[in-house]
C-alpha cells in the first residue's frame, strides 16, 4: 500500500470533516500505533500481517489527516526498546521499513505534489546499513517539502533523544561554542529530533502510557487514549481524538501561549544552531552515500 493513499471518506465523514473544521484543528498530531501483534492474534495471523496492516493503516490515517488540514504528524513505528523482540520479528520489522521506505522512491511525484517532507526521527546508528542509507536517501528526497511534515520516530526513545540532544550541548560547550549561562529549556528544545511539539497525542490499544514516546514536547498536548487495536483504527477515532482536543483547546492554548518559546534570541546559540543542523544534513549525506 501506498504511503500517499487516496480519501476513501463517505460524504457523511466529509461533511463531519468539514463541521469540525469550524474550530481549531491540531497542527500536530502526534500518534502511538499499539496493538499490531494482538490484532494479528486475533484474527490468527502471522505477527508480520499485523505489522503489515498496521502500515496500511497508517497510510489511511494520513490521508485523513491531510483532509483535516493537519500540517505534522509524528509516528511511533519502532522504539529502541522494541530491538529487544524477537531476532524473527525485528527482522520482519526491518524488512517491512526496507519495503516502505523503497517505496518512497516511487512515490516521489506524489510526495513533492502534495509538500510532503518525510524525517525519520531517532538513532539512525543502531539501524542495519542498508536501511540507514534508504532513510537518509528519503530524508534527503523531500527535505525541501513544506506543506506536511511526517516524523516517523523509528529506532527511537525519547529518553535517548534527550541524552543527545544534552550531549550535542556538553560537546559545544567544551570546544568554546556556548557558554554555560547559555544552556536553557529552549536550547534543549532545539537540539531534539523534532521541529514542533505535538497539540495531540493519541495512543491505541487500551495501554495508557506515554512508553518513551517525546516525553519533553507533550507536557501541554491533549492526551487521547483509546481502546481500538492500531490495524482497527478507524476515521471515527480520530475524529473523536479531534473532538477531545476541541473542547479543551482554550487550556492547551493558554498553556502554550505560557510556556518559554522555543525560539532562541541569543545570536552565539543561533550561530552553533544552524551549525547543528548543518552538521545533521552532513551526516545524513554521509548515510546517503555509504
Ligand atoms: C506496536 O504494536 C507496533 C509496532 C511496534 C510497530 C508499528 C509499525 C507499524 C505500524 C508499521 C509502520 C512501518 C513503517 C515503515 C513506518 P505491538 O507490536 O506492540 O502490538 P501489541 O501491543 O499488540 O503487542
Ligand atoms: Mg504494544
Amino acid at each position: 500500500m501506498s504511503w500517499i493513499a487516496d480519501n476513501s471518506l463517505t460524504t457523511f465523514q466529509k461533511f463531519c470533516i468539514k463541521i469540525l473544521k469550524c474550530g481549531p484543528i491540531p497542527e500536530h498530531v502526534a500518534i502511538i500505533m499499539d496493538g499490531n501483534r494482538r490484532y494479528a492474534q486475533k484474527q490468527h495471523v502471522e505477527k508480520a500481517e499485523g505489522h503489515s496492516k498496521g502500515f496500511d493503516k497508517l497510510s489511511d490515517c494520513l490521508s485523513w489527516c491531510r483532509e483535516l488540514e493537519v500540517k505534522e504528524v509524528t509516528v511511533y513505528a519502532f522504539s529502541i526498546e522494541n530491538f529487544k523482540r524477537s531476532k524473527e520479528e525485528v527482522d520482519q520489522l526491518m524488512q517491512l521499513a526496507r519495503e516502505k521506505f523503497a517505496r518512497l522512491f516511487e512515490e516521489q511525484d506524489k510526495l513533492n505534489e502534495h509538500g510532503v517532507c518525510i524525517r525519520v526521527i531517532g538513532n539512525l546508528a543502531l539501524l542495519p546499513e542498508d536501511l540507514r542509507k534508504l532513510i537518509a536517501k528519503a530524508m534527503l528526497m523531500t527535505e525541501h517539502n513544506n506543506k506536511a511534515i511526517l516524523n516517523v520516530a523509528f529506532s527511537y526513545t525519547s529518553r535517548d533523544e534527550i541524552t543527545n540532544s544534552i550531549q550535542t550541548i556538553v560537546e559545544a560547550a567544551k570546544q568554546g561554542k556556548i557558554e554555560l549561562d547559555e544552556i536553557s529549556e529552549e536550547l534543549i528544545s532545539q537540539c531534539l529530533y523534532t521541529k514542533s511539539n505535538p497539540d495531540l497525542l493519541v495512543r491505541t490499544s487500551g495501554e495508557v502510557r506515554l512508553s518513551d514516546f517525546l516525553l519533553w514536547q507533550t507536557s501541554d498536548s491533549q492526551i487521547h487514549f483509546t481502546d481500538v487495536l492500531w490495524p482497527e483504527f478507524g476515521i471515527w477515532h480520530l475524529l473523536g481524538g479531534i473532538f477531545k482536543y476541541q473542547r479543551a483547546h482554550k487550556q492547551i492554548f493558554k498553556l502554550q501561549e505560557e510556556e518559554t518559546s522555543r525560539e532562541v534570541v541569543n545570536e552565539n546559540v543561533k550561530l552553533f544552531l544552524n551549525e547543528l543542523s548543518e552538521r545533521r544534513l552532513r551526516q545524513l549525506e554521509i548515510y546517503a552515500n555509504a
